[in-house]
């Protein structure tokens, strides 16, 4: 390792990291179900609190997603939520609201949406209920009985984990809260009724052509969200030489 704490994995971490994106244009190709053992397994090695490992996933194709896609955007257009994990508006700081503002208005803008066409982009968000065409959705539960934030923290490192190993294996994916807001629809059609759900992953292969994917979303500087403290002093080791090359 040098001065710079390059090793060997850093190149590949940046490009898998930073080239994972949100894809919302599928192709209906499936993925090969070994393809599919490899990521989930490679997923299964994900943190978290005291190795509880609360994620239970359950993995949909096939003629159960077409029926799931169908119920779902029956209850949406019936107005029937029901989220494990409540929503507010004023869950979100002034800033945060100003970037989904912000990341709204590139994604719409990328579909031809205006900002003031509220029918459309309702109809986008029920339309999204079909996975964004993609042939496969991953539901994500938290498996504990209650909807606390420690575990569904965990199951966030899992989500995070499996998006990266689906990139690593060439799949394509978006986490969509969206699924969320109808947990019984979910359970129903899955036929379980343990766990809490968080968020649902549909996956595949991303259609090139489609304008929506060269969406690219930016982030924030690292100092509008990230101090190091006491840097001065561990700076000062280097002016006089204690950390090592
Ligand atoms: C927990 C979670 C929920 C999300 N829900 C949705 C969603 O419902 N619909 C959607 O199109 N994208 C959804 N996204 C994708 C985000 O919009 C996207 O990750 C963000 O804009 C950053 O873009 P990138 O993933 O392409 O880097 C969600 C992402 C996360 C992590």
């Amino acid at each position: 390792m040098g001065r710079s704490g390059h090793t060997e994995l850093s190149g590949y971490a940046e490009r898998l990291i930073r080239g994972r994106r949100a894809v919302r244009a599928f192709r209906p190709d499936a993925v090969a179900p070994e393809t599919m053992r490899a990521i989930f397994s490679l997923a299964g090695a994900a943190p978290s609190n005291s190795n509880t490992q609360p994620w239970r996933v359950e993995v949909i194709s096939g003629a159960l997603r077409d029926r799931l896609a169908d119920a779902l955007q029956a209850d949406h257009a019936a107005r029937r939520t029901s989220a494990d994990f409540p929503y507010r508006d004023d869950m979100y700081a002034p800033v945060q609201q100003e970037r989904r503002a912000a990341f709204g208005a590139e994604l719409y803008g990328a579909l031809g949406i205006g900002r003031d066409d509220t029918a459309a982009r309702v109809a986008y968000d029920a339309e999204s209920l079909r996975f964004y065409g993609a042939p496969h959705v991953a539901f994500l539960f938290v498996s504990s009985g209650r909807a606390d934030a420690r575990p569904a923290a965990d199951v966030g490192a899992y989500m995070q984990t499996l998006l990266l190993a689906m990139a690593a294996y060439g799949v394509d994916s978006c986490p969509q809260g969206l699924l969320s807001f109808y947990a019984d629809t979910v359970r129903g059609e899955l036929g379980v009724s343990e766990g809490k759900l968080l968020v649902g992953v549909s996956f595949g292969y991303a259609d090139g052509a489609a304008p929506v994917n060269r969406v690219s979303a930016g982030r924030v500087e690292l100092a509008a969200t990230t101090t190091f403290h006491d840097q001065a002093a561990s700076d000062g080791w280097d002016v006089v030489g204690v950390r090592g090359g």
